[in-house]
């Protein structure tokens, strides 16, 4: 069978390359361009990588055009109606479902690292009251560097799980003393007799004067959100996770990293951006001025929680998330707030008017998620926190595949420089 290629000719030289085109089992084809500089002397020019495939992975397929995620293969509405969050964990970090002594062993082994070294826990004592939520996060992540010694060896496959295992138990605890912090509250230890997602809600909500009774129907929600955010395949943050792991960086300051990436409202931030959007909206008879400054060249202003770099449909976890806000809203009266009314109203009209067809900007999966946090009682400081929470086992099985790779090499993008032209300096009293 003759190789697929796809031949790139240098119109200057006449000279010609042919390129491989290299398929993958889902998805569009890509033409591997790596001997391109060696053999026409070029670099290829894709700013914000729009059409650059950066790596190969097995973990998470998207199909934008037709609003599918798969993960391992198994598409989000399955595992989101059927699966926990720690089985959805399992799955992306080993590339199959467990089986049900597996799935124990894992759920234990979780919950035997939920705690935080002492140290770590003052960590957080070293920022101010008013920080952010996120900027709690990012440091004290980055600071399990320095407390966790005994599992960086990242070329030791048993040091590179017990990093995994120790940052999918432990962020729960660290999002939930962020807020403790910045609230003036006592920190709540985990309970490992709780699930995940229970144990998270009772560090966030529990004090020691009184008893915290877990709302099953908030925990579900909560447990569909993490699955919904738990991986997404070479978005900005993991691209940033890979990028830092490829220079061999120890893993807790990769994920930090990742962090920092998430919290931009083009990223993560935008749940909180949706929220801080729909309060500033404050009634249904606002969402037309409203559109119209969206639609307004001139303003910088864009619908949050509308429009995806590859969903061009339907972003198939949006119609979940959609699902839930309707369940939370008739069973928990804290979600009946006049912000889901408005997203109602801003997503229907916005789906029916031109601009937003014309360019194919459908509702994320944080246009709703924001209002399920909210609803939950979850400040909105801590929207894009809850995100890094669910999307850490992603990173982390996006890193360890990476690592496994017997040919990785540092990530070094190129450029095409467009500055001065060589020159010679110029003495101060000449300039
Ligand atoms: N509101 C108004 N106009 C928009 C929006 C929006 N939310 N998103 C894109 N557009 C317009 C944009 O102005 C441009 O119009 P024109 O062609 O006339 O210049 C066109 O649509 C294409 O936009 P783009 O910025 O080139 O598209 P992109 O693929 O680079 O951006 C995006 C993707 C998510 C950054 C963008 O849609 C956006 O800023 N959305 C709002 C923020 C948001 O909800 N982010 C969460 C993403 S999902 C969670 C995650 O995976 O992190």
């Amino acid at each position: 069978m003759s190789k697929e290629t796809v031949t790139i000719t240098d119109n200057r030289t006449g000279k010609s390359f042919e390129c491989a085109i290299k398929n993958g089992t889902h998805g569009q084809p890509v033409i591997d361009c790596q001997a391109l500089p060696k053999e026409v002397g070029m670099f290829t020019f894709d700013p914000a990588f729009m059409t650059t495939a950066s790596c190969e992975s097995a973990i998470t397929f998207i199909d934008g055009d037709q609003g599918i995620l798969l993960h391992r293969g198994y598409p989000i509405e399955q595992l989101a109606e059927n699966s926990s969050y720690l089985e959805v964990c399992y799955l992306l970090l080993y590339g199959e479902l467990p089986k049900k002594g597996e799935l124990d062993q894992f759920n234990a082994e979780i919950k035997s690292h939920t705690m935080l070294h002492e140290g770590l826990r003052n960590v957080f004592s070293g920022f101010r009251r008013d920080a952010h939520p996120m900027a709690m996060l990012l440091g004290v992540v980055g600071a399990m560097s320095a407390y966790y010694h005994d599992s960086m060896d990242i070329y030791n496959p048993t040091h590179r799980n017990l990093c995994a295992m120790r940052l999918i138990a432990k962020l729960p605890t660290i999002a939930a003393n962020s807020y403790k912090y910045t609230m003036g509250f006592p920190y709540a230890y985990p309970r490992n007799d709780l699930g995940y997602t229970e144990n998270f809600l009772q560090m966030m909500f529990s004090m020691p004067s009184e008893e915290y009774k877990i709302s099953p129907t908030a925990a579900k929600a909560l447990e569909t959100m993490l699955i919904l955010h738990a991986d997404h395949e070479q978005n900005a943050s993991t691209s940033t996770v890979r990028l830092a792991g490829s220079s061999q960086a120890n893993p807790f300051a990769c994920i930090a990293a990742g962090i920092a990436t998430l919290w931009g409202p083009a990223h993560g931030g935008a749940n909180e951006a949706v929220i801080k959007m729909l309060d500033e909206i404050k009634d249904v008879k606002n969402i037309p001025s409203f559109l119209a400054k969206v639609k307004d060249k001139d303003s910088a202003t864009r619908l949050m929680g509308f429009g995806h770099r590859v969903y061009k449909n339907h972003d198939p976890r949006a119609k979940i998330i959609r699902g839930i806000c309707h369940e939370l809203l008739n069973e928990l009266d804290t979600a009946k707030t006049p912000a889901f009314e408005i997203a109602l109203e801003l997503e229907r009209i916005a789906l029916e008017d031109e601009y937003f067809i014309q360019r194919k900007l459908y509702p994320n999966v944080d246009f709703y998620s924001g209002i399920i946090l909210s609803a939950l009682g979850i400040p909105t400081n801590m929207f894009t926190v809850m995100f890094a929470v669910a999307r850490t086992v992603g990173w982390i099985s996006q890193w360890k595949e990476m690592l496994e790779e017997p040919s990785m090499k540092i990530g070094r993008p190129r450029q095409l420089y467009v500055g001065a032209a060589n020159r010679n300096f110029i003495p101060m009293d000449k300039r």
